[in-house]
């Protein structure tokens, strides 16, 4: 923090004078260099660098956007004197006689799919560029914590409007937590707070939805950013700029923050919310994407709809869900693919540990990592397809879908585990000293 000697001195004017008074009290300018002005970022960030301020922005639009929605949404599933859940309807006065609802509803119901975008391709260039190696790997791994947080809020989320798909979405998700041996059937009760998706339900998705996780998730982002800060910002040739500084210890490969990429990042939001406001404007549905057609029906508990998908982010996940259909060490086929699930995620917090490779940067990778990780993105992405449609579905009307979808598994496993020997065995090319613009 700064020293007394640091000081802002004002210039005379009223806003100097006021500036004086709070750096006085408070280490305004010491933060304001630290993390902006003097906090040096590589010259040579490409637009994969985007994704995080990206990623704050949506993250500020989801809290506004969601206090106005909390101001008119009622979390209850009696019924209203028009037969009715009280929560769908709320969901309905908002986007019908609530000056603006609607705009405020589809910018959150759209953020909530620009999220997983932006975050999707903001992990994805880490895996492009290294940049979970060390000294990066706390970055990565409060990463992987916002991404489990990120999942449990929008699936929290998802049961808020009381629609068919966020009553059976639910019912099948929470059901899950049944198959886990001795513990499970008491378990779903537990979450629920009924033996059935309830009223209870509801109210506690409400409370972790617009409280618990966003406050674990804030804490999280602080903790991302101050990593991030402590050991500075990889970049796409994956070189370390701090092993070169000038006289005064300022990275030569290095430009300030702020103005530089606070302007190039105006590029990024500009052409964001252009696309964000098409969605919003045109498609807010996105094809059923991102609203489902049956979350436009009131939750009926006595009416399972003939086929539940969960929301196309989660889809790759359910997908290594529904691939595992053999029971295992005398436990039923349910909890493996609970385990298959959660562990696709969890997998992803040791790439820095699994990754061996000599070069950090895709740049200097050899033609092993280039091509493992093609067919990887290539299968996510199949899972992710597969995982919306139903089991029985064929690709082409011939190709059945289900075993391909246990092949990708299988390989969406496989690349991690043996991770370890294949990027060693990797030709890299050698890694430049200094960036190369
Ligand atoms: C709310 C969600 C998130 C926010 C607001 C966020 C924010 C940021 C920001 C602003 C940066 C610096 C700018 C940039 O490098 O793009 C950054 C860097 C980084 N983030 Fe995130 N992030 C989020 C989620 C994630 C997730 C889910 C992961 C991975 C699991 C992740 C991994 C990283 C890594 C490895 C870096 C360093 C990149 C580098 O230096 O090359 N972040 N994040």
């Amino acid at each position: 923090m700064a020293s007394t000697a640091e000081k802002y001195k004002s210039d005379g004017s009223l806003a100097g004078n006021a500036l004086e008074w709070v750096d006085a009290r408070f280490p305004a300018m010491a933060l304001y260099k630290e993390h902006l002005s003097e906090y040096y970022a590589p010259k040579n960030f490409n637009f994969w660098y985007f994704f995080g301020s990206l990623a704050l922005l949506v993250l500020v639009n989801q809290i506004v956007t969601g206090i106005f929605l909390v101001m008119h949404y009622k979390p209850d599933a009696a019924l209203n004197a028009s037969g009715v859940p009280v929560a769908f309807a709320s969901v309905e006065y908002i986007m019908r006689d609530v000056p603006l609802g609607w705009i405020i509803r589809y910018m959150h119901s759209t953020g909530a799919s620009a999220f997983f975008v932006v975050v999707y391709l903001h992990m994805f260039r880490g895996m492009l560029y290294g940049s979970y190696r060390k000294p990066r790997e706390l970055i990565w791994l409060f990463g992987i914590g916002i991404f489990l947080c990120l999942m449990a809020e929008a699936f929290f989320g998802y049961l808020l409007p009381w629609g068919q798909m966020s009553f059976w979405g639910a019912q099948v998700i929470v059901n899950l937590f049944s198959a886990i041996p001795i513990v499970g059937p008491d378990l779903s009760v537990f979450i629920r707070g009924d033996f059935v998706v309830s009223d209870a339900t509801l109210n506690r998705f409400f409370s972790f939805h617009v409280i618990a996780i966003p406050l674990v998730l804030l804490g999280l982002v602080a903790a991302h950013l101050i990593a991030l800060h402590e050991v500075g910002s990889n970049n796409p040739d994956g070189v370390e700029i701090k092993k070169h500084k000038n006289e005064k210890g300022i990275p030569l490969d290095g430009i300030p923050f702020h103005p530089y990429y606070t302007v190039k990042d105006m590029v990024g939001v500009v052409v964001f919310l252009m696309v964000f406001t098409v969605v919003i404007c045109f498609m807010p549905e996105f094809g059923g994407y991102f609203l489902e057609w049956n979350n436009f029906i009131p939750a009926d508990p006595l009416k399972t709809p003939p086929h539940i998908a969960p929301v196309w982010y989660f889809t790759p996940f359910y997908s290594l869900l529904r691939a595992v259909t053999y029971p295992f060490l005398g436990i039923d086929a349910k909890f493996w693919g609970v385990v298959a699930m959660g562990g696709g995620v969890v997998i992803m917090a040791f790439l820095p540990w699994l990754d061996r490779s000599a070069a950090k940067s895709i740049r200097y990778r050899g033609k092993i990592y280039k091509t493992m990780l093609a067919i990887w993105v290539v299968g996510f992405m199949l899972l992710g397809f597969l995982g919306t449609k139903p089991p029985s579905y064929a690709f082409f009307g011939v190709i059945p879908g289900a075993p391909v979808a246990q092949i990708l598994s299988v390989y969406y496993f496989l690349y991690f585990i043996t991770m370890p020997w294949w990027s060693k065995a990797d030709k890299c090319k050698p890694e430049p000293e200094r960036v190369t613009g």
